[in-house]
């Protein structure tokens, strides 16, 4: 069986596609440099709701489960031990979740942009230049984010690619255009046309799977392991359903951003691992990149607080809205969302949990430690602005 090397193994979907590769009996050699950990606690001052364990505690239950090497490595500035451990291994698979994922963070400031231009762009540089040098024949996968489109485009999102017709001629194939709403979904998107070019350039074999806003904590694996991914509620490293259930929790109003219209795609974290699975499995051909669209749900705003609303109430809740101005560049009001996705379906991906579910899901886990969640209070309240107004 492959060996995996995993960059962003301590993240919150990398700490579940950890588990998942192992109990399959996978190798997997882990990579992180605790960046996640280090901005949500020193930028956001913040913290993760369901404890996590630090690395060391990590690594020896990792190894419990099967054969895990773990590295602390910045992918970007030190390519020199990120290439020795790549050419010390056969590796046949190189997964790449080592970004910065946050639009808000990414606006704070100069150098919160800086960071997550460099980190994120110069990262998949210097992975796919150790791929063309060290393992040619390995299958690189990443996720892009739906936020790279245009969520107002009105017409259908394709997978990937598109022919134009202009003026009574068509184009080549070429990458469905991007319009992304921060500037770290300006660093994925840029990302996104360097592995389309390095790998037909090199021939190299590439699956970019674009995935919706993951939510949750369950996996297979998780649920019997207990060896929880982060779960972030501050206003840049909380994604919207994360974030609710921590602020209904914590008897905040939910944060409506505008009208609370305009639609959103959702994926279960055991969803998303499901399809990052489906790549390990399935490897792109070379010199071309498989682009998978994954969203299981896809609702507006206001129906994803009622759905956390309806939820609260069997716990005992009584949770608020609160509609306010949106921090963001961003309609607000209905409008046309469709994106493709059958290419995963084809490879018999099937959601497997609902977001109803799964908010009962994690209401169990931190509905005991309200108390302990009182100090994020503070950091739940979106303050980052996209302009000023
Ligand atoms: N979570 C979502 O809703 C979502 C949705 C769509 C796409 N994505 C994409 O999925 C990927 C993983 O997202 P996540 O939510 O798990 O993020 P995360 O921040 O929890 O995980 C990323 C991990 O990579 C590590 N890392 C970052 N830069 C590094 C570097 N230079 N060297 C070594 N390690 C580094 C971080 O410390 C962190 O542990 C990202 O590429 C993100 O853009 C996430």
């Amino acid at each position: 069986m492959n060996t995996v090397l995993l960059l962003g193994c301590d993240g919150y979907i990398g700490n579940a596609l950890t588990q998942r590769l192992l109990f399959k009996g996978y190798k997997v050699i882990g990579i992180d440099n605790f960046l996640r950990r280090y901005w949500v606690q020193d930028i956001m001052h913040s913290f993760s709701s369901i404890p996590i364990l630090n690395m060391i505690e990590k690594v020896a239950k990792f190894k419990e489960i099967g054969n895990f090497e773990f590295y602390n490595i910045d992918i970007v500035k030190d390519y020199n031990s990120l290439y020795n451990i790549i050419s010390s291994e056969k590796i046949g698979t190189i997964i790449n979740l080592a970004h910065i994922p946050s639009g808000p963070f990414s606006q704070i400031s100069h150098e919160c942009a800086d960071i997550t231009l460099k980190n994120n762009y110069l990262g998949t540089n210097n992975i796919l230049w150790g791929i063309r040098e060290l393992c040619p024949e390995a299958h690189y996968i990443t996720i892009g984010t739906t936020g790279e489109y245009d969520h107002y485009s009105n017409i259908d999102i394709e997978e990937g690619y598109i022919v134009l017709n202009h003026k009574g001629r068509k184009s080549n194939e070429m990458i469905y255009p991007r319009r992304p709403g921060s500037i770290y979904h300006c660093s994925k998107t840029a990302s996104t046309y360097l592995i389309d070019f390095l790998s037909r350039t090199w021939d190299l074999m590439c699956t970019d799977i674009q995935q919706a806003v993951v939510f949750g904590s369950y996996t297979e694996e998780i649920d019997n392991t207990k060896i929880y991914s982060r779960f972030d509620s501050d206003e840049a490293a909380g994604t919207v359903i994360n974030r609710f259930i921590v602020q209904s929790i914590l008897g905040v109003p939910l944060t409506i951003y505008g009208r609370g219209e305009h639609q959103r795609g959702f994926i279960s974290l055991n969803d998303s691992i499901q399809a990052l699975m489906l790549a390990v499995e399935n490897v792109a051909e070379k010199g071309s990149v498989q682009v998978w669209n994954q969203l299981s749900e896809w609702h507006s705003i206001n129906e994803v607080s009622d759905m956390i609303i309806n939820v609260g109430k069997k716990f005992g809740m009584d949770i608020k809205k609160s509609y306010i101005q949106s921090p963001r560049t961003e309609y607000t009001g209905k409008h046309y969302y469709k994106y493709i996705t059958q290419k995963l379906s084809k490879l018999g991906y099937i959601p497997t949990r609902s977001i109803e579910e799964e908010i009962e899901y994690v209401y169990n886990i931190l509905a005991p430690l309200k108390k302990d969640l009182e100090p994020l209070k503070h950091v739940v309240e979106p303050k980052i602005l996209w302009k000023e107004k």
